[in-house]
């Protein structure tokens, strides 16, 4: 039998709270904020918000607990942990493909939170540039994008409990406030209510296929699950903290700040007589005009992008530490290096994703796959790669490790783990693998 990994050298959350706040944070992003109404708009409102929530309790869940609990039971980044629990097996791979996963997420992802940081200044100062202008002005998208990085890595940089934790505890109360505050506003505009009945009135005959398929790939974006980032963050937990609860604080908190996001945006955008299935630049293209529409609303607006860049930096930091973590425990660097050299690598991947947004023309339309390199990216990783992540790691945690050989390491913190190991084991075995395959089948027949 394998025995747990030891803390030898490693950091800690210092408390439960501590832990939920930074996982939540890596959760709570533009998956959140920018990606789910957009996707909610195309996919016809509320019909897709009830498959969304339906998804993140039956598959995000049970996959949340599984990287927790690998985590932590190995003390070890993704392929550490892999290594210890299976030694000599190919399972590792499963780690490797999820911190290359990281560092590609992270690249372009950071090129949207740049431009959400430089829409702070642009909303605040009035500045009316069309979004795709604003996209295309090379010499304020790139400085923004390396900034970013920069505060990433500063972050990172500071470890578990000065860097990480600190800063999750001062930022995540704030993005809550700021968006109860938002959320005032917006419901409380002149025509709001047929926004409200889009997103909460659902009508399910307009669901299909690919609405159900939308919803399971947001599911797992959201909750930052498939490429170790949860399981990263678990290697921190004390055994004393209690997995079970903590995941599904982390799956709350999260899906509660897409629920809200939503209302934010749907009351707003109805009250501007404007149409929700704008796409990727929803959030960048019609919130200014409607926050430019109404008294204060440059400051409303700035308020709204901050919270966004925020929002942002908290998942950023969890997406380079999954990287730092495999190098400073596999390779023995020293955290530092390790955190500038994967910043540079990521700098250099997301260059053309920021070229391919209105400056580089063959990047913006790739020959063959007809979308931007950035659209590329995120399909492939933000998408196919996490859910093959996800799929992976369900097997390896219902038939390979199994529930039963876990079940000591979950019962540590949470001592009615018993009563609810048998639910645990269907969905890791039967459900979420089964689920899952049938998502990965229809996206390559989407491609084919
Ligand atoms: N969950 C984050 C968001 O919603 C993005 C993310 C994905 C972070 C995967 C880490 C790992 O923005």
């Amino acid at each position: 039998m394998v025995t747990g990994g030891t803390d030898s050298g490693r950091g800690q959350w210092s408390s439960k709270m501590g832990f939920i706040l930074a996982a939540a944070g890596s959760a709570i992003g533009l998956g959140n904020i920018w990606r789910f109404p957009y996707v909610t708009g195309q996919n016809g409102g509320a019909a897709f918000l009830v498959l969304y929530l339906a998804c993140v309790a039956v598959l995000g869940v049970p996959v949340m607990i599984a990287e927790l609990t690998i985590g932590r039971f190995s003390r070890r980044n993704p392929v550490g942990a892999f290594k210890m629990i299976r030694p000599g097996s190919p399972w590792k791979l499963i780690g490797y493909a999820g911190v290359a996963t990281g560092i590609c997420i992270l690249s372009y992802y950071s090129v949207l939170a740049g431009y959400t940081t430089g829409y702070i200044v642009k909303t605040l100062i009035g500045n009316t540039t069309a979004y795709e202008a604003f996209t295309s002005n090379v010499w304020i998208v790139l400085p923004l994008f390396l900034v970013f990085i920069v505060f990433t890595v500063l972050v990172v940089q500071g470890g578990i409990k000065n860097g990480i934790e600190r800063w999750a505890k001062i930022l995540m109360p704030i993005l809550l406030l700021l968006l109860v505050a938002l959320i005032i506003r917006s419901v409380t505009l002149e025509g709001a209510g047929r926004g409200l009945s889009f997103y909460l009135k659902p009508d399910f005959s307009k669901v299909t296929g690919k609405t159900i398929l939308a919803a399971l790939g947001q599911a797992f974006f959201s909750l930052s699950l498939g490429m170790g980032a949860m399981l990263t963050y678990g290697s921190y937990l004390a055994k004393k903290d209690n997995i079970v609860t903590s995941g599904l604080y982390v799956a709350f908190f999260d899906t509660l700040i897409a629920v809200m996001a939503g209302l934010l945006i749907f009351p707003a955008l109805f009250a501007m007589g404007m149409q929700p299935d704008q796409g990727t630049g929803l959030v960048f293209k019609v919130l200014p005009m409607i926050f430019a529409s109404i008294p204060g609303g440059h400051l409303i607006g700035a308020a709204f992008f901050l919270l966004l860049s925020i929002a942002a930096l908290t998942s950023t930091i969890s997406l380079l530490e999954v990287a730092t973590a495999y190098m400073v425990d596999e390779k023995h660097w020293l955290r530092k290096r390790a955190v500038w050299v994967m910043a540079l690598i990521c700098f250099a991947l997301g260059l053309p994703s920021i070229l391919s947004q209105g400056i580089v023309p063959w990047l913006e339309k790739l020959p063959l796959v007809g979308m931007s390199f950035l659209g590329l990216m995120d399909y492939i990783f933000g998408n196919v790669m996490l859910a093959i992540g996800a799929l992976m790691i369900s097997i390896f945690f219902g038939w390979l490790w199994k529930v039963k050989n876990a079940a000591a390491e979950l019962r540590e913190g949470c001592p009615g783990f018993g009563r609810i190991a048998p639910v645990l084991d269907i969905m890791l075995k039967f459900v979420c693998p089964a689920l899952i395959l049938v998502v990965l089948v229809f996206l390559f027949i989407d491609v084919a």
